[in-house]
C-alpha cells in the first residue's frame, strides 16, 4: 500500500545475523514468461512465481487483453490466451512498470496492431524504446503516435536482420517473441545475453519455437505461422539480483548466513569481485554461504551487461563499500541516472564523492546513522534497507511500494536471519 513504511533498528556495524534466507523466482524472468503466454495456443503453467506487485500489474494487463490468469498453487499460475486478444494496453497500468513493453511484440505478431503508452518503471535514466520501434519497422510495421500513445500496425510482418545499437534486455526478449510468430528468418545482432533471456528461449523452444543463439550476442529465430503449444511448465529461475543483494547484506551484517535456492553460476563476476574485497564465502550449486570476514577491502565496481556486475546490484554494492576499508570507485555504465540515491546515503554518514552522472568514489569504513529515507526505486530501496540495518539507531524507510514491486515479503525473509524490521 502507498503509505506503508518500514521501521528498522540498525546493528551499529556489528555482524550479528545468522541463518538461512531463501531466494524467490526471478522477477525479470517471470514477467516475460507471462507475456509469452500470448504466443501459446493452449494453457501454459508457470512455477516458482514470486508474489510481487509487478506480477499483479502484469496479470491485470493480461486480463485486460482477454487472457485467463489463475493462481493454482502458492507459487504456480496457469495462463490461457484466447483466439482473439485485445490490442490496446491499459494506459495507467502499462505506464507503471517497464515490463509492460514486452507485451507489445507478441500482440503485434498475433494481431498486426498494438497501441501502448511509453512504459514506466524505475526512474534510473531516460529509458527510451527506440530499439523496439526501429526493429518493428524493420519487420514491416508502421509507427504512429496518437494522444501520447504509440500505434504500431502492419498488414504483413516479415523476418529481418536487425542490429541493436545497445544490447537491451527487454528489447531482446520482445523481438525474440515477436519473431517467433513472424514468417521467415530473423537475425538479431548485438543482443543481451542475460540468463533470463536463455530461460525464455528454452521455454519457447519446448513449445515448438525455433530459436538458437540465446545467451550469445546473436540470436536467430525461424518464425512459425501458427501459435505454439506448450508442453512443459516453465520453472522460473532464481532471482540473481535478490541472491546478490542478500549476499551483500550477509557480508555487512552477517555472522554466518546461507542464501538458499539460488544459482551462484549466474553471479560469477559479482562473486569474483566479492573475493577481491575479502568476503569470506563458499558456494554450492544452489547456495551461497557467507561467514564473517575479518576485513572488507575497497574494490572498483564497474557495472556491465551480463555476465558483468549487474547494474541492479550497484546500489546495494555502494552500501557494502561504505563498510570496506579504503577508497572504491563505482562506475555505472548501463543507465544515466542511477547514482542519485547516493546523496541520501551520504546523509546517513557515507563518505561519497559523486564525480559525474556515471561515477562516484566511496571511502570506508564509515559508521552509518539511522534516518528517515524515501525509497527512490526498487533496487535503491533494498540498498537503503541494508544501510539501515548497518546503521546506528532507528531508520524509517518510506515509499516501500517501490520495494514491494520486486521483492516478496522482504521483511519476513530478513527477519528469518535476525533483522529488526517491521512494516507499519
Ligand atoms: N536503451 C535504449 N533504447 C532502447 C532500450 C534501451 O537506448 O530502446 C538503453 C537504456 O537506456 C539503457 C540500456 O539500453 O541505457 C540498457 O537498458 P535495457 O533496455 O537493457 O534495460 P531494460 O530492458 O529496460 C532490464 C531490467 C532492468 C535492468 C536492465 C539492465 C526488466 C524488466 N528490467 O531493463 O531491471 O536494470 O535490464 O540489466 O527486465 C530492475 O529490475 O530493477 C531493473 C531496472
Amino acid at each position: 500500500m502507498e503509505n506503508e513504511k518500514f521501521i528498522i533498528q540498525g546493528l551499529e556495524g556489528q555482524r550479528a545475523f545468522e541463518g538461512k534466507i531463501p531466494v524467490r523466482g526471478a522477477k525479470n524472468a517471470v514477467l516475460k514468461t507471462f507475456a509469452a503466454s500470448l504466443l501459446f495456443g493452449n494453457e501454459i503453467r508457470v512455477d516458482n512465481v514470486p508474489f510481487i506487485q509487478d506480477i499483479a500489474n502484469m496479470n491485470e494487463l493480461l486480463r485486460h487483453l482477454g487472457v485467463g490468469v489463475e493462481r493454482i498453487e502458492e507459487k504456480s499460475f496457469v495462463l490461457n490466451s484466447p483466439d482473439a486478444i485485445g490490442t490496446d494496453l491499459c494506459g495507467d497500468i502499462a505506464k507503471s512498470f517497464r515490463s509492460s513493453i514486452v507485451l507489445t511484440g507478441p500482440i503485434l505478431a498475433r494481431e498486426g496492431k498494438v497501441i501502448f503508452p511509453h512504459p514506466g518503471g524505475c526512474v534510473i535514466g531516460e529509458r527510451p524504446i527506440d530499439i523496439f520501434l526501429e526493429s518493428f519497422k524493420k519487420m514491416g510495421a508502421d509507427i504512429d503516435m496518437h494522444d501520447r500513445q504509440y500505434v504500431i500496425s502492419a498488414d504483413k510482418l516479415a523476418g529481418a536482420e536487425i542490429v541493436f545499437k545497445i544490447p537491451s534486455v527487454t528489447a531482446t526478449e520482445t523481438l525474440m517473441m515477436t519473431a517467433t510468430l513472424v514468417p521467415g528468418k530473423t537475425i538479431l545482432h548485438n543482443v543481451a545475453c542475460e540468463p533470463e533471456i536463455v530461460a525464455l528461449a528454452d521455454f519457447l523452444n519446448t513449445g515448438g519455437a525455433d530459436i538458437s543463439g540465446a545467451g550469445s550476442h546473436t540470436i536467430v529465430i525461424k518464425g512459425r505461422d501458427s501459435l505454439l503449444k506448450s508442453k512443459e511448465p516453465y520453472q522460473t529461475p532464481p532471482d540473481r539480483i535478490e541472491a546478490g543483494s542478500f549476499a551483500i547484506l550477509a557480508a555487512v551484517c552477517g555472522k554466518d548466513i546461507e542464501i538458499t535456492d539460488c544459482k551462484p553460476d549466474h553471479l560469477r563476476v559479482f562473486l569474483r569481485t566479492f573475493d577481491n574485497a575479502g568476503v569470506n564465502f563458499e558456494t554450492t550449486e544452489n547456495s551461497i554461504r557467507i561467514k564473517m570476514s575479518p576485513q572488507l577491502n575497497a574494490i572498483n565496481v564497474k557495472t556491465h551487461e551480463y555476465p558483468g556486475i549487474p547494474t541492479d546490484l550497484q546500489s546495494p554494492l555502494a552500501v557494502f563499500l561504505t563498510q570496506a576499508s579504503g577508497r572504491s570507485l563505482i562506475f555505472e555504465t548501463v543507465f544515466e541516472s542511477r547514482l542519485d540515491y547516493l546523496s541520501e546515503l551520504s546523509r546517513m554518514g557515507a563518505d561519497v564523492m559523486i564525480c559525474d552522472p556515471h561515477r562516484a568514489f566511496i571511502t570506508g569504513v564509515t559508521p552509518l546513522r539511522g534516518r528517515e529515507i524515501e525509497s527512490p526505486d526498487l533496487r535503491a530501496g533494498l540498498a537503503f534497507i541494508i544501510a539501515a540495518l548497518v546503521a546506528k539507531g532507528e531508520s524509517i524507510v518510506h515509499n516501500i511500494h517501490n520495494i514491494d514491486r520486486g521483492y516478496e515479503n522482504i521483511e519476513e525473509r530478513l527477519q528469518m536471519v535476525g533483522a529488526d524490521i517491521k512494516r507499519i
